[in-house]
């Protein structure tokens, strides 16, 4: 087996992601509307990609299916194991990379990932993948953050004060359609799509920032990074707090997102 390309940048992923369990609060709403999107059913074997503290993979298995849950972040995945066992439902728990799935060839469903899958550097095998483990006639169902919105701009601001290696490709080209169905491609039919808002709580853009500093991965690390250069975290801070005051409103961020979903031919 040839070694990742991109073996540094999971690294560094896997240490900035490890701060995201407070934003569970904001992901958790959103995963029931992904299981709804998804058509997840009792009985049905699921898989969820990227799954963070394992709000999908809970909703899930609440509703009685028997599910999965993969995830770069060991932290992550220790809060998901304590949600489980309160909820006092089972899923499987493993750390793991989308791009290299522990798991056997159409052995589930559904395959689901909430803002996750589309932080892997190399789409086209983080969807090989996902595919691979799917089942034909299966489903599989994202939520992804779209490169004209809120969020996806605020990860094109990060991307200019810390760029991506080369060759990684960009996050939110992820909630693009046409990229969506140029990339699932003809392995699937039946592909929809749905709009979701995720209204962010906060005191004033200043909160929030400082609270996504604390807590969203690619934002911690950038601030971690510009420790030693002033003048640019400042400069990127301005920036981040400008931007985000055009989209705050009653004391909240809209953050528009889009939910894919498609069976597997
Ligand atoms: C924005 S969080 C979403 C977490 C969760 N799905 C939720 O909705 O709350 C992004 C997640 O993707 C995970 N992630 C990023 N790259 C990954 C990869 N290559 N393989 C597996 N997980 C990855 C991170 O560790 C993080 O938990």
């Amino acid at each position: 087996m040839s070694a990742d390309p991109f073996a540094q940048l999971k690294a560094s992923q896997r240490e900035g992601w490890s701060l995201f369990a407070p934003l569970e609060t904001h992901t958790t709403v959103t995963a029931a509307e992904l299981v709804r999107h998804a058509r997840i059913r009792a009985g049905q074997s699921v898989l969820d990609v990227a799954c963070g503290t394992g709000v999908v993979a809970l909703t899930a298995a609440r509703i009685g299916a028997k599910v999965c849950a993969l995830d770069l972040s060991p932290a992550l995945i220790e809060h998901g194991r304590r949600h489980s066992a309160l909820a006092g439902v089972e899923v499987d728990f493993r750390e793991g990379d989308v791009e290299a799935l522990p798991y056997e060839n159409a052995g589930f469903d559904v395959v689901v990932s909430q803002f996750g899958h589309m932080f892997a550097p190399r789409p086209e095998v983080a969807v090989g993948e996902m595919l691979r483990v799917l089942r034909p006639g299966g489903t599989i169902a994202f939520s992804t953050w779209p490169p004209e919105h809120y969020v996806g701009q605020m990860f094109a601001l990060v991307a200019r004060y810390v760029p991506p290696p080369a060759g990684a490709a960009p996050p939110p080209l992820w909630g693009d359609p046409g990229v969506i169905r140029q990339r699932l491609g003809e392995a699937v039919e039946a592909l929809s799509f749905r709009r979701g808002v995720m209204i962010f709580p906060a005191l004033s853009p200043q909160h929030y920032r400082k609270g996504i500093e604390e807590t969203l991965g690619p934002v911690a690390k950038l601030v971690a990074g510009l420790e030693d250069d002033p003048a640019r975290l400042s400069a990127f801070r301005s920036e981040l707090d400008g931007f985000v005051a055009q989209h705050f409103e009653g004391n909240a961020i809209r953050q528009d997102y889009l939910m894919t979903s498609a069976r597997k031919r």
